[in-house]
């Protein structure tokens, strides 16, 4: 409204995601006119910086993604005008009192509403909550905290951290984000299976054989190896991105769209989950490979990652949901870097026709006759559904062909980056794309006791080359549940 004024503080404003990122999605949310008339971007951090520093430093990323539309440069000027910067410690309270003395500045004495976005490594978390919160709290509107993962890296550290976070903060201030809730596919999974009559009917036991969630990537951890060594593949992308998928492809209706209500089924079902067992889970990690000339390095090659390394860069698991609906059910994960492709996709394999009068027409191969719903959630978004067709002509032979609903050539509007539906969000104070405490720790509960033993008894990763299709290992924990991969055709 006409009165009230929203200040974004970017904690850590220097940093790699704030920059590839935050700021980004600021801009593409004020070029679309989302942002309230009101509102200032300020970025923290410890270096020594100007606001017109901080400008340039903003614009070298700012891209005018909606086409070239004439009016970008003067849409960007207008938005780094917005932009200020405030130097100082994460940890003290008297640098977080200035930065208050300049927000009330700029606020003009409206109602004040400030989202700081702690964009900061995991253990300082702590402390620029405190002192955010003490020294630059709204008065007299709203003030909330994004953060996000590493959340702990077990089910101990993590419930510390939201102990730790809830001495300064309602639970209802704690914006927990999960990049991947933002992303346009994943938010349509529930528009998929709760508003066709053709989906939720079969969307249980009876009728789908497994579930597969599988995300690669074909760079490797260049650049990040300090982080990634603490934490490893399991923790970077199935226990959130990969799970987060899981919850919502497999939750109860929940009673409304509501953020409770949405967050309520999710941990239901996570709750209703058995702890991944150690013999469902394979780990690989990538070594060096020369391919056309070129040599890329393996994981233990990065200097900052301990050359005995054994924390994993890839991993396949299977995991079960006890629960009426899914009892039987495997639901298989695969997550690696430094594969042959990048791609996340969901794939739903059914279950046979029962007494198929066309079996004979498949020879021996059943498993490749029966439907499969894939959802690419990335890069060049689709649903497809391969079903099983007559070829044309006099004779009788079936091959599948896919129903394809691609998003390039359905939609003509670009997909916004995920980070920008989630800070609008934020701003708007929809929860529903955020992970409440009790999800968390019910996430960890599934994967912290097979984490702990694969630590303790330092299981050796199965080693694959950088590019490939990663360790064997994953089609053996596959075929013990009698699934295939099938992004692998
Ligand atoms: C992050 C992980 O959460 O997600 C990274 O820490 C990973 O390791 C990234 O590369 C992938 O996100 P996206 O949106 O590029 O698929």
């Amino acid at each position: 409204g006409g009165d009230s004024t929203v200040s974004i503080t970017v904690v850590g404003a220097s940093g790699d995601l704030a920059k590839k990122k935050i700021f980004p999605a600021l801009f593409a949310l004020f070029y679309e006119d989302c942002l309230p008339e009101h509102f200032t971007v300020f970025g923290y951090a410890r270096s020594k910086m100007t606001d017109e520093e901080l400008r340039t430093m903003v614009s070298k990323t700012l891209t005018c993604r909606i086409d070239k539309r004439e009016n970008c440069s003067e849409k960007m000027d207008q938005f780094l005008k917005r932009c200020f910067y405030h130097s100082g410690q994460y940890d003290s309270k008297e640098h977080f009192t200035e930065l208050d003395k300049k927000l009330k500045e700029h606020e003009g004495g409206r109602v004040s509403n400030r989202l700081f976005y702690l964009s900061i490594p995991p253990n300082i978390f702590v402390d620029a909550v405190r002192c955010a919160s003490s020294s630059a709290s709204s008065t007299n509107g709203w003030t909330r905290v994004i953060v996000e993962k590493p959340f702990g890296r077990d089910s101990e550290s993590s419930a510390a951290l939201t102990r730790n976070l809830k001495e300064y903060l309602e639970e209802d201030q704690i914006f927990r984000i999960d990049h991947y809730l933002g992303k346009e596919l994943v938010e349509n999974l529930s528009v998929l299976r709760f508003s066709n009559l053709i989906f939720e009917p079969l969307w249980s036991r009876q009728y789908i054989r497994n579930v597969q969630l599988i995300f690669s990537e074909d760079f490797g951890t260049e650049g990040r190896g300090g982080y990634f060594d603490h934490y490893g593949i399991i923790r970077d992308i199935m226990q959130n991105h990969l799970l987060q998928i899981l919850a919502l492809f497999a939750m109860e209706t929940p009673v409304s769209l509501d953020a409770e209500d949405i967050r309520n089924e999710k941990v239901k079902v996570l709750r209703s989950m058995k702890p991944l067992q150690l013999e469902d889970v394979v780990i690989g990690q990538y070594k060096s490979h020369a391919r056309g000339g070129i040599s890329y390095p393996g994981y233990t090659d990065d200097k900052t990652v301990p050359k005995d390394s054994l924390t994993p860069t890839f991993a396949a698991a299977a995991l079960f949901i006890d629960n009426a609906r899914w009892d039987g059910v495997p639901f298989l994960m695969k997550a690696g870097k430094a594969l042959n492709t990048k791609r996340a996709e969901i794939r739903v394999q059914f279950r046979h026709v029962p007494g198929n009068l066309y079996n004979r027409s498949f020879g021996t191969d059943l498993d490749r006759a029966t439907n499969e719903l894939v959802i690419r959630v990335q890069p060049d978004e689709a649903i497809y559904l391969k079903i099983n067709n007559k070829v044309p002509g006099l004779g009788m032979r079936l091959d599948r062909s896919n129903l394809n609903l691609h998003y390039a050539a359905r939609y003509s509007k670009e997909i916004p980056d995920a980070y920008e539906r989630l800070l609008l969000d934020a701003i708007e104070g929809e929860r529903r794309l955020f992970i409440r405490s009790d999800e968390l720790d019910a996430a960890w509960a599934l994967f912290s006791p097979a984490l702990k033993e694969l630590e303790e008894k330092k299981i050796i990763p199965e080693y694959y080359p950088y590019g490939s299709r990663g360790p064997v290992g994953a089609h053996y924990l596959a075929a013990r549940y009698n699934v295939r991969w099938g992004d692998l055709g």
